[in-house]
């Protein structure tokens, strides 16, 4: 799948911005991936293309609103829709059925109707929030992403996964629902906070491990370059990323084989953000350990180099990402428990994605218990002495 490049004079009187496009193909819900710089105030403009209805509903949160909120209805106004503005408490306790139940109940107040359609403006909590809510509200609205953080850009805006969180588990209640279109505006990430961006580089780090070698070589060296800001590295990076989402997705899209390899490392991630409370260490935080501690797995099970375990703790590090939690033995037990909630749970046994070398990594590794609690130790023998070295 190739990434076509689409001139585009909107914003650009003197010369053509040009717009990378990805297009997630699944055949009649086929969808664009629009990355760029400015692409916010074309909002109305692409939405006014998916001949929908004239009612729609913004759901943003509270740190995103004062931001984009009014640049965003601004262009839906231009183009003739009448829109509403949902504005939700910020962060990973947002993603609940109260908050799903909230946005019910503004979206009958503003009388959407099967014509409708909802904006998901903000992060991935956002985005899985209102796309739920869209699967499910008049039993599905059109919704549209427009991603604001890079883990969102990257990852959660693209494959049409939504959901909300239980208190016995991430993301626990969902569905498969693809967006309308999706608008990655790179502008909006310069107002990120640099840990939130510290967190979406861990998605785009997995990228590199699960799927691409030339990638990771790629962000090993321009890595000061994406930390920077540089516009032509991210929007680059974060057009293979999504390239790659979709080659996956579009092979599986309900996750009954290859999709898998996109957990990569969330297995042990997931029950980290749950057993240590939701918010403590960020999604992308808490899945970086969790990929250091898969690749650790990789090289006791499937043979992964020491030198490419070593390779993608570096780069994790380099990141300015956590690569180990220390846990004391009660909290390793649960966080074990934790595990055996997740969704990759089959007859109680927790299955991993491991890597077998970068670039390439199989799904449905069943590891024994014991094993994952030694790679979690911060004193493991196993591969200690990278982690060690280089921390
Ligand atoms: P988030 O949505 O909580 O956003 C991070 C923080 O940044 C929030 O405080 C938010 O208000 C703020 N923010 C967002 N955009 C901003 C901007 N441009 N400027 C300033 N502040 C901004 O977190 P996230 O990392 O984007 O997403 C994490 C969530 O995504 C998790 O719930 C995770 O489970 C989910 N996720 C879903 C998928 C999927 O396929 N659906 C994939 C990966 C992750
Ligand atoms: N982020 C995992 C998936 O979309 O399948």
């Amino acid at each position: 799948m190739k990434i076509k490049a689409k001139a585009c004079g909107e914003f650009a009187p003197v010369y053509p911005v040009i717009v990378p496009v990805v297009t997630v193909p699944l055949a009649e819900r086929s969808y664009p991936i629009f990355i760029g710089d400015g692409l916010l105030s074309s909002l109305g403009r692409r939405c006014a293309a998916l001949k929908l209805g004239s009612r729609c509903a913004v759901i943003t949160d509270r740190n995103v609103a004062p931001l984009y909120a009014k640049k965003a209805m601004a262009s839906l106004v231009a183009a003739g829709f009448n829109p509403s503005l949902i504005t939700g408490p910020a962060g990973e306790t947002s993603k609940s059925v109260t908050m799903v139940e909230s946005c019910y109940d503004q979206l009958a107040k503003h009388r959407l109707e099967r014509s409708s359609f909802i904006v998901a403006l903000g992060g991935g909590v956002v985005g899985d929030l209102a796309g739920f809510v869209a699967a499910t509200y008049l039993r599905g609205v059109a919704f549209v992403q427009v991603p604001t953080t890079l883990l969102s850009q990257v990852d959660s805006s693209v494959g049409g996964k939504v959901g909300v969180n239980l208190k016995a588990g991430k993301n626990l209640v969902g569905a498969f629902y693809q967006p309308r279109l999706v608008l990655c505006d790179l502008g909006t990430l310069k107002t990120l906070p640099k840990r939130e961006f510290r967190a979406g580089l861990a998605e785009v780090i997995k990228y590199g491990i699960i799927y691409d070698a030339a990638l990771f070589a790629r962000l090993e060296k321009d890595l000061p370059k994406l930390l920077a800001g540089h516009q032509a590295s991210l929007a680059s990076v974060v057009a293979r990323c999504c390239e790659i989402k979709a080659e996956v997705v579009c092979q599986d899209e309900t996750e009954t084989g290859l999709r898998a390899i996109l957990n990569f490392g969330h297995t042990i991630g997931h029950a980290i953000e749950n057993t240590c409370g939701y918010g403590k260490y960020l999604h992308g935080e808490a899945i970086s350990i969790g990929q250091v501690a898969a690749a650790k797995l990789s090289a006791e099970v499937v043979g992964l180099s020491d030198k490419e375990v070593d390779r993608i703790t570096q780069l994790f590090v380099r990141a300015g990402l956590p690569i180990q939690i220390k846990l004391s033995a009660t909290q390793r037990q649960k966080l074990m428990a934790a595990m055996l909630l997740d969704k990759k749970v089959s007859a109680g046994m927790v299955k991993f994605v491991l890597a077998k070398k970068i670039g390439l990594v199989e799904p449905g590794h069943k590891i024994n218990p014991k094993l994952i609690e030694d790679v979690l130790r911060v004193e493991s023998p196993i591969r200690a002495s990278i982690v060690n070295r280089k921390s």
